[in-house]
Parts: C-alpha cells; structure tokens; sequence
C-alpha cells in the first residue's frame, strides 16, 4: 500500500474551514466544531493539517482530567508543564498570546460529559482569542449543543460525510497497489465504508492478490474478505 495522503472532499473542507477560521472579521466567533461517523479522515486530517500549519493537535482521552487537559496542551505547545493546575492554564495562556496557534482538541466527545473542560477551552478562546477546533464523533455536536456558552462561539460547524463512488476510486488509485473492478468499488461505496475499513480491505486484497498471482480484485473477492472482517 501506498502512504498517500489522499485530498477527499472531507479534507478539502476542513482546509476551507480553517482558510475562513484564520481570515474571520474582528469579532466572529472563532471556535468550530468538526464531527462524523469512525473512520472518516477526521484525525488523520488534523494530524495533516497541524504538521503544515502553525497549530497544535491535542488528543483527548478517557479519564482524562482537566488537569490532565492543560498539561498536554501545554506539552504540545513545546512547554515544561508546571506542577499547579492555575499555573498550567497561565502557561497555555502566555504561549498563545506570546505565539499564536489553531488548538484542535481531538475526541471532544471525552470532554463534552464535564462541564469544567469546556469552561476552560472557553476560557482559553476568551482569554487568548485563539482559534479552537473541536473534533468529535457522529453526536458530538448534540453533545456540545447543551453548552450555550461554548455553542454562541462557534464560527462554524463541519460534518465529515461518507465517501462518493468517486472518491473511493480516487481513495483506491492512489493508496493501493492492486485494481479493483467497479462491481467490487460499487459495494465498498454501498457498505458506506469509512477510511480505516477501506484501508484494512485494500491491505488484505494486497496480501490475497499476491498470494494468489491475481491482478485485481472482484465482487466475490471483497464480499470474502468483508465477511471475514475489515
Ligand atoms: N486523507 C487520508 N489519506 C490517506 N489515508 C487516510 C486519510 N484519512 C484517513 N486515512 C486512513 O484512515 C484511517 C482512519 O482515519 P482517522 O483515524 O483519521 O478517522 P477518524 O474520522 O478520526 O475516526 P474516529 O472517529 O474513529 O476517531 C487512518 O488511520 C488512515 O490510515
Ligand atoms: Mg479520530
């Protein structure tokens, strides 16, 4: 397989997205929110997005405190962390304002269940005017909608979309080493596979098609390979 990084329609969105985030008017809000289904490119796009680009990427976790939350978001920011919650926050606040960054927090979903992550992601954004990028899964933004506070600051709200027949050719030409005929792509597009599934089809296809000398892969070959699990 080829380590491509593919230009889907999701990703072109999120550059327009961040384009518009960067170039707002004085006083438009500046946090976003970006959410869809597992496996759609959301992070590995973040990741893309953040190695070209002045910004951090900070990956929430499950029982992360926001304690926790500051110290990461400091590390990233290429900082010591100091040992004291208060003295964290003043950290991530004197870098921002000191180095301007986009702060994308990745997996919101962890965060959005306690109301003290999101009051300190605010306090961030107010205090710093920085702009922030939440991502999450596919209820995320019914999660954060109860937030009013967090809610009134978002510039924008970006859906991650499940693939076109057309992308998932384009997905197929330029990550994997082996053909698929458009039977087999028609139904990977029907499965509404995400990225990480098409990726685990296009690896096993790759291992089946050498063993095996073929020199593409058919209906039956991915309807075997999906029911043995991708
Ligand atoms: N634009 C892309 N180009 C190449 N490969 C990609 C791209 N987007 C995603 N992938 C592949 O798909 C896998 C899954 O993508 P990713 O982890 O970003 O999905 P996600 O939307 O963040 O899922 P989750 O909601 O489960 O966190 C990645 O590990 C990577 O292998
Ligand atoms: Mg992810």
């Amino acid at each position: 397989m080829k380590s491509n990084f593919v230009m889907t329609k999701n990703v072109k969105n999120f550059v327009t997205l961040t384009n518009n985030l960067l170039n707002r008017g004085n006083g438009v809000p500046g946090m976003a929110l970006i959410y869809g289904e597992p496996g759609l490119g959301k992070s590995k796009t973040a990741v893309w997005w953040t190695a070209n680009n002045n910004a951090v990427h900070v990956q929430a976790t499950q029982n992360m405190t926001p304690k926790w939350l500051l110290e990461e978001i400091v590390k990233e920011l290429g900082e010591y962390p100091a040992s004291r919650s208060a003295d964290l926050f003043n950290q991530v606040i004197k870098s921002l304002i000191a180095e301007p960054k986009i702060l994308i927090i990745d997996e919101i979903d962890y965060l959005a269940k306690n109301k003290d992550f999101i009051e300190i992601l605010r306090d961030i954004y107010d205090r710093t005017n920085t702009p922030i990028i939440m991502i999450g899964m596919g209820l995320a933004n019914k999660k954060l909608e109860r937030y009013k506070h967090l809610y009134d600051r978002l510039f924008t709200i970006l859906k991650f979309e499940s693939f076109k027949p057309e992308e998932i050719i384009q997905m197929i030409n330029e990550i994997s080493e082996i053909k698929f005929t458009p039977e087999s792509i028609d139904y990977v597009y029907k499965m509404e596979f995400g990225f990480r599934q098409i990726v685990n089809l296009i690896d096993k296809s790759e291992i089946i098609a050498q063993a095996n000398g073929l020199s593409e892969i058919d209906l039956n070959m991915v309807t075997k390979i999906f029911k043995k699990g991708v």
